[in-house]
């Protein structure tokens, strides 16, 4: 057992695969058009992992960045989550399958499903974990491929999704820097707008679930972004409020990447200047959970993050659940 009190991220790294899907790829696959999807979401494209890969392939290549980057020895990580919801299969949890490609060999592993807030969730266990004394470093991995789950007759929701997946090491660090403080949340009377109906306990597959589509992604498209624009703003607030912060405190917010619409709504709510929230849904579209990791580690890597900054990440997604976390940047 260690005693550390202040947890924060020491390195961030990401993983995406090369195959890229164009709005115009897209065009020729259901009745939709670039300007449709542009004008609706902020995507261009997205990327698709090739056949055979899986949900680990990319959370193990993002943790090795990750890994490199803090100097960590695989031997040194105490514990691995992996926010997901596509795992390789339905059991073991991913994260043990990370765990063995990584070489992780004293490390305890799970994985965390909470929708697109998976990542943010997985931070804020991590924090607990190191607060705590129980761990010393913890890897915190959002990984998903969306489009192994995607109905590509659907045009209302196969141009949202993307693969891909973020990694961050989080560790003990000095005080009043890391991890402020956390907002996590859930309205399950909103579990049936964003779901997959087959595949679990309630409706094992069949062949007929599987002709209407239902071992796929299932989307109130309407519902969610209205639930979206308003927890958003409300998770930022909140989050701020309990740490004794205040939205002027803000240096940049790393928000989850749905739709550039909801980011817009939460411009305009919080008065920010356009250029504190990190954007680059138009590259990979909605990643689920690799979608805050993913923009943060890019925004770390533009230099748009430096040590001092107060980060805010915010999530929202299938649940309905929604998560916060501020941070001071520690290098
Ligand atoms: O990670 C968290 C989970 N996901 C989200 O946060 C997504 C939240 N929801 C959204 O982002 C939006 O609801 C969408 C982008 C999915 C849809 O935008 P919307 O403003 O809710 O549009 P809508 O579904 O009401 O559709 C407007 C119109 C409809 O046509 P009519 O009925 O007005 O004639 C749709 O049929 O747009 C049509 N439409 C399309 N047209 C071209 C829907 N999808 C497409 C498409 N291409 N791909």
């Amino acid at each position: 057992m260690c005693n550390h009190k202040n947890a924060g991220i020491l390195s961030v790294g990401s993983a995406v695969p090369d195959k890229v899907l164009s709005n115009a790829d897209l065009e020729k696959m259901v009745d939709t058009n670039d300007e449709w999807i542009r004008t609706m979401t902020g995507i261009s494209e997205r990327r698709i992992a090739s056949e055979g890969e899986a949900t680990s392939d990319y959370a193990t290549k993002a943790a090795k960045v990750a890994l490199d980057r803090a100097g960590i020895d695989p031997s040194e990580i105490d514990l691995i989550i992996v926010a997901t919801v596509t795992s390789d299969m339905q059991y073991p949890a991913t994260a043990s399958i990370v765990q063995n490609a990584l070489g992780c060999k004293n490390a305890a592993a799970f994985d965390l499903g909470a929708g697109c807030s998976g990542w943010v969730y997985s931070l804020a266990a991590a924090n607990s974990f190191i607060k705590s004394g129980m761990y010393n470093h913890v890897l915190v991995i959002g990984a998903d491929l969306l489009t192994r789950v995607t109905n590509w007759t659907d045009r209302t929701t196969c141009c949202l999704f993307g693969d891909g997946a973020g990694a961050a090491v989080v560790g003990p660090v000095g005080e009043g820097e890391g991890l402020l403080g956390f907002e996590l949340g859930s309205d399950g009377s909103g579990a049936n707008a964003l779901c997959i109906p087959a595949g679990g306990s309630r409706q094992p597959i069949t062949h007929e679930a599987i002709d209407a589509h239902m071992d796929k992604t299932h989307m109130e498209g309407r519902e969610v972004f209205k639930f979206a624009v308003k927890i958003q703003g409300e998770a930022t607030e909140r989050v701020l409020a309990k740490v004794g912060l205040t939205v002027s405190d803000i240096d940049m917010v790393i928000p989850h990447q749905a739709n550039i619409r909801i980011i817009d709504s939460a411009v305009q709510r919080l008065g920010l200047a356009q250029d504190k929230f990190f954007v680059n849904i138009h590259k990979y579209g909605n990643t689920s959970a690799a979608s805050i990791p993913l923009a943060l580690n890019e925004a770390v890597e533009e230099g748009k993050i430096k040590k001092g900054d107060t980060v805010v990440t915010v999530g929202f997604g299938a649940g309905l659940t929604w998560a916060s976390g501020v941070m001071k940047w520690v290098y």
